[in-house]
């Protein structure tokens, strides 16, 4: 992937798309999100708007997962493919199963998720099918194996993990590769909020393995878009890398610098065009038609190398809370 926003393939998917996606933990989601709840603009048709907008705009990568709105996430993607007409084909559904520790036949649990997310998607196959974090107590050759048995059915074309730390990715990629199964990505909490995975070697193990980084909350759940602060924080329960705000003012300072000596590109553009550089592929979620094109504001240009580095002398490393540490080793 190059600098200037080239396509991206996934290991086991033909499917070219750019690098950047549409994260929908959203739609649907009443308690983190608001749909339904406290946000009284989000509804199935702003939802709508943001599909078309992305898929207009080229962004054609679509997240979401199993446990999103129990489930709606996953049923309002559905009703959109069903009745907005799009090319499936262009598109790049990816979706996740949650290894919960009490799944303890976890051929069986995957392969029944698999099925329900293709019932409630309306689709026939998943094209990218992740382990939502590392929180199963089987070992990587027995996730291996379930991922491996919906592949060979074809029910998912590429597999995936999220939340996995350099060591679990080189242990999960080594006992996929012995059933001949190629690792396509793994998605972490990656943004100037939190750059521990770069720090740390995660990106550099994935780009050594042929693994996509799926960098989610890139704008750090809004916190980087510069529309909110310490008297206006994000409503809801958004708790990823939520830092005292006199450590992100600074950053959301420097992106609109940056910004502006770029035709006047937002803060949250310059902070995806920084994850896209990094070889990362960025799934910002979108609630409406306008947040979904200011987010594909972000391909078709670049930043300098002296940019990017005054992006890294402000970015924080993220190291995150007992609680955090659980889930996301990356
Ligand atoms: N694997 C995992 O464990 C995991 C964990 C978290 C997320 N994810 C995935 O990553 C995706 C993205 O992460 P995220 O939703 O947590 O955070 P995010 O993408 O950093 O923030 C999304 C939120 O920011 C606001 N926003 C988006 N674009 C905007 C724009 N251009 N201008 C102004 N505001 C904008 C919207 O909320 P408001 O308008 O309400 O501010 C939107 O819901 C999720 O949807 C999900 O698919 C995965």
């Amino acid at each position: 992937m190059t600098p200037s926003g080239d396509q991206v393939r996934f290991a086991g998917l033909d499917t070219p798309f750019a690098p950047l996606g549409v994260g929908t933990w959203a739609w649907g989601d009443k308690s983190t999100w608001g749909m339904g709840g406290y946000d009284a603009t989000l509804t199935e048709a702003t939802i709508a708007e943001a599909w078309e907008a992305s898929i207009a705009a080229g962004v054609t990568l679509f997240d979401t997962a199993e446990v999103y709105g129990g489930g709606e996430s996953e049923r309002i993607i559905g009703r959109l493919l069903a009745s907005s007409g799009v090319d499936r084909d262009r598109l790049v559904i990816a979706t996740k199963f949650m290894p919960a520790p009490w799944k303890l036949d976890v051929g069986k649990a995957l392969r029944r998720a698999a099925l329900a997310s293709l019932d409630r998607l309306g689709i026939e196959r998943i094209d990218l099918y992740q382990l939502h974090g590392p929180v199963s107590l089987r070992s990587h050759r027995a996730l291996a194996d379930a991922l491996a048995a919906v592949v060979d059915e074809g029910l998912v074309a590429a597999v995936g993990v999220s939340n996995y730390s350099a060591r679990e990715t080189e242990s999960i990629h080594a006992a996929l590769a012995q059933r001949n199964v190629a690792l396509a990505t793994n998605q972490i909490e990656l943004s100037l909020l939190r750059r521990r995975p770069e720090n740390v070697g995660l990106l550099d193990t994935c780009r050594r393995l042929g693994v996509v980084p799926l960098a989610y909350s890139p704008i750090g759940q809004g916190r980087l878009t510069g529309k909110y602060s310490a008297a206006n924080p994000p409503p809801g329960n958004r708790d990823f890398s939520a830092h005292p705000w006199e450590k992100i003012d600074p950053i959301v300072a420097e992106l609109r610098s940056l910004g502006e000596t770029h035709d006047g590109r937002t803060p949250s553009q310059v902070a995806l065009r920084w994850l896209i550089q990094k070889g990362a592929v960025p799934i910002p979620g979108a609630k409406n038609a306008r947040q979904a094109g200011d987010n594909a504001g972000a391909l078709g240009w670049a930043l300098t190398p002296d940019e990017m580095d005054r992006l890294d002398a402000v970015a924080l490393d993220g190291t995150t809370s007992l609680k955090h540490r659980f889930w996301q080793h990356g």
